[in-house]
């Protein structure tokens, strides 16, 4: 076994998070780092998912987010806007047999209007296809916006004739596009960057967050498993205090 899979059991089941969403940051400065154009990185980017995907399974993790393309990515340079379009369809094309195979559950969360036609139905067949696989539920944003989100569940709502006095947290999370699907635990972005860009920002509410400086093609499993590792030693409060402290305040 090798010594990183040796390592993991060192972290209590009941301390491995069940959802991790990530911020996949860092693909164009690592492919600037090396001279190649920037779509060269987000190759290298998809290869990485390849190996995150895999590691998320062994982990146990039980629901996989991650951040592909935002409602802002639309103001890239054409060209790598339809190289990003590309890749969604090549992972469909290429990975969904071995996807399939692992019980992954493919899901979409954002707005599939805005891609060619063709795309939106290669991406809802996979859906169809994954539906019933519970390994690991890996949920695409693609066209998705955390405010985009929201604008479209407010709407919704008002369609349905939810009266105001019905609405309540609990409602909103269920007209957004992750319906169904727990908060995340824990929030991984890589690059360095420190903000949230428009990702899960209602779902963020308590998640804990990892940054790492290592570009994406670069955050590799032994990193995740530190990342995973970072997880496990935090106390999570959800705004409360933890039960420790709580004894001492009883007993006192
Ligand atoms: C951010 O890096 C990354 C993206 C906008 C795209 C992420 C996409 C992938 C990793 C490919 C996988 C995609 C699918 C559809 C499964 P950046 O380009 O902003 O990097 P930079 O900040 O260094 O320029």
């Amino acid at each position: 076994m090798a010594e990183s899979d040796s390592k993991i059991d060192t972290i209590p089941p009941d301390k491995i998070p069940r959802h991790v969403a990530i911020i996949m940051d860092g693909n164009g400065r690592w492919a600037l780092a090396r001279g190649l154009p920037r779509l060269a990185g987000h190759r290298a980017g998809t290869e990485n998912l390849r190996r995150i995907l895999r590691a998320s399974v062994e982990f146990g993790i039980k629901y996989l987010t991650i951040y592909a393309f935002s409602t802002e990515n639309w103001g890239r340079p054409p060209e790598e806007v339809r190289g990003l379009m590309r890749i969604l369809e090549d992972v469909i094309d290429r990975e969904l047999d071995e996807l399939d195979k692992e019980g992954v559950q493919l899901r979409h969360i954002g707005r599939l209007e805005r891609l060619d036609p063709r795309l939106q139905e290669k991406v809802l067949q996979a859906i169809e296809r994954t539906k019933d696989n519970d390994r690991l539920i890996l949920n695409v944003a693609f066209n998705y916006g955390g405010r985009d989100e929201i604008v479209c569940a407010i709407q919704r709502m008002i369609r349905d004739g939810v009266k105001a006095e019905d609405v309540t947290a609990e409602l909103v999370s269920r007209y957004l596009f992750t319906a169904g699907v727990p908060d995340p635990d824990l929030i991984i972005r890589t690059s360095g960057e420190l903000r949230i860009s428009n990702f899960l920002i209602w779902q963020a509410a308590y998640a804990e967050w990892y940054v790492t400086p290592t570009y994406w093609p670069d955050f590799d499993k032994e990193e995740f498993r530190r990342a995973l590792e970072a997880y496990a030693q935090r106390d999570r409060r959800f705004g409360g205090i933890s039960p420790a402290v709580e004894d001492k305040v009883h007993a006192g």
